[in-house]
């Protein structure tokens, strides 16, 4: 790719391989519905919504619209001890899109944020209700509840731990991995079945290693999404929800990606017919255009938390946490269009149709191709695994992705797989241009 003409010195860029990146760098400088242009004029498919944000496709009129028309109206206000009316618009819109009893939204502005978020309504809510010693933190390996200091120590992603030692949280224990490479390595819409069940390390050793009574919450994404598509197995979140339950766990789901309609429903917590204590987002929830995240907590947490206060003096706050930008109108307004125009053209019941395409698409089209040993497509998303080239962790993956973007299709390379997840106005030629584009990756990197 030739150089764009811009300083490229002071951009540092997000986990991202900045030195490579520099010799042939990737600037996007328009997109619309399922393209990007790059700075040298080539037409990019997104083949992955931007990261999983850009569900309802690029360069939506009516969410543009609301945004320039909330600029003109309220730009912003304080969002402590005074509000606007677009956050409770937005909060009432998700409160009855989420299932059960999840009805209170606490807004703000990334999926990072909300994990820290839902971490710490976790230990103030037991506090409140007088369990103060409920402090540990239970997350699973290769988790990914993003990069702030609670959402990381969670998190089970070696890279993004390796570096922070003992600033990560002491009281915290993470449960196996959820994949069997052997019997489940290529799976299509279906939840894979174990013989064996792997929530009995929960039960018989974490819980009771810590105590089941100093443990405030299990945090887990329905699916692993970072990680590269991971699917849980038959049974595991309902099981785990009786485990929390017997115990006075919270319940956390990451519905950063699988929430708002990846998985062909509201949330994952719909498709798997089990309803945390804590649902968070970010994402899609405004289209990616405006930076968005919260947690919906049920009644329950809310109110017991109102509950202890009763009979403090009125100025009192029930819960010392917030953004600058918890429910910021111009992003709220995006988000009230987004879900309408999700709405309207019914897009999450067309992620899940064409999510069996993408995923038909990809076992057909890449099983059995050179040092792929596995692939698993559920909702609108699939992921490829190849097998690893020794001493070089990740770099097949990584290569295949380069080499897909010159081709004109965005990829996600995530250790050892290439994820698709595109979005759900995605059409079945540019499903198959996407697999075409990866399975001649593939052979090249053979
Ligand atoms: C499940 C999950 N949680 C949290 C995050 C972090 O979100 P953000 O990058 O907006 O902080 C991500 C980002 O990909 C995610 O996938």
């Amino acid at each position: 790719m030739t150089q764009p003409n811009i300083n490229m010195d002071h951009h540092w860029l997000p986990f991202t391989p900045n030195r490579s990146f520099k010799q042939d760098p990737r600037v996007f400088v328009a997109a619309d519905g399922m393209h990007f242009t790059t700075h040298d004029g080539k037409e990019v498919l997104d083949g992955i919504s931007s990261l999983w944000c850009v569900t309802a496709g690029h360069n939506r009129k009516p969410i543009n619209e609301a945004i320039k028309k909330q600029l003109d109206t309220l730009d912003y206000a304080t969002a402590f001890q005074a509000s606007n009316d677009q956050a409770f618009k937005a909060a009432e819109m998700i409160a009855n899109m989420a299932p059960g009893d999840l009805n209170r939204v606490l807004f703000c502005s990334s999926g990072s944020e909300a994990a820290d978020t839902s971490l710490k309504v976790a230990l103030a809510y037991h506090r409140a209700r007088g369990e103060g010693h409920r402090n540990v933190f239970i997350g699973r390996e290769r988790g990914y509840h993003g990069v702030g200091f609670g959402g990381m120590s969670v998190g089970g992603i070696p890279a993004n731990r390796k570096a922070y030692g003992t600033a990560l949280l002491p009281r915290v224990d993470h449960m196996q991995f959820i994949h069997d490479p052997v019997n489940h390595a290529y799976i299509h819409n279906r939840e894979p079945v174990w013989q064996e069940d792997i929530l009995l390390e929960l039960e018989n050793r974490i819980l009771p290693l810590h105590d089941a009574s100093n443990i405030a919450a299990v945090i887990v994404e329905p699916v692993a999404g970072s990680a590269g598509w991971y699917l849980p197995p038959q049974g595991y979140l309902k099981r785990l929800r009786e485990i929390c339950d017997k115990h006075g766990i919270l319940l956390i789901f990451d519905e950063v990606i699988t929430g708002f309609g990846r998985m062909g429903v509201n949330f994952g917590a719909d498709y798997y017919g089990v309803v945390p204590d804590m649902l968070n987002f970010a994402k899609g929830v405004t289209n990616g255009v405006i930076p968005l995240g919260g947690v919906i907590c049920t009644d329950r947490i809310y109110n017991a938390m109102m509950k202890a206060n009763e009979g403090a003096p009125d100025h009192a706050i029930e819960f010392f946490h917030g953004y600058t930008y918890s429910g910021h109108p111009v992003a709220c307004a995006a988000a009230i269009a987004t879900l309408t125009l999700f709405k309207e053209e019914k897009l999450f019941e067309r992620a899940g149709q064409m999510g069996t395409l993408l995923g038909d698409a990809m076992h057909s089209g890449l099983k059995g191709l050179p040092n792929v040993i596995g692939i698993r497509s559920l909702g609108l998303a699939g992921a490829v695994e190849m097998a690893p080239i020794a001493g070089a962790p990740g770099k097949r993956a990584y290569d295949v992705f380069m080499t897909c973007f010159h081709n004109g299709v965005l990829v996600r390379s995530a250790g050892e797989n290439i994820v698709l997840c595109p979005p759900f106005i995605v059409e079945k030629e540019h499903i198959d241009r996407m697999v075409n584009v990866l399975a001649d990756a593939i052979r090249q990197h053979a």
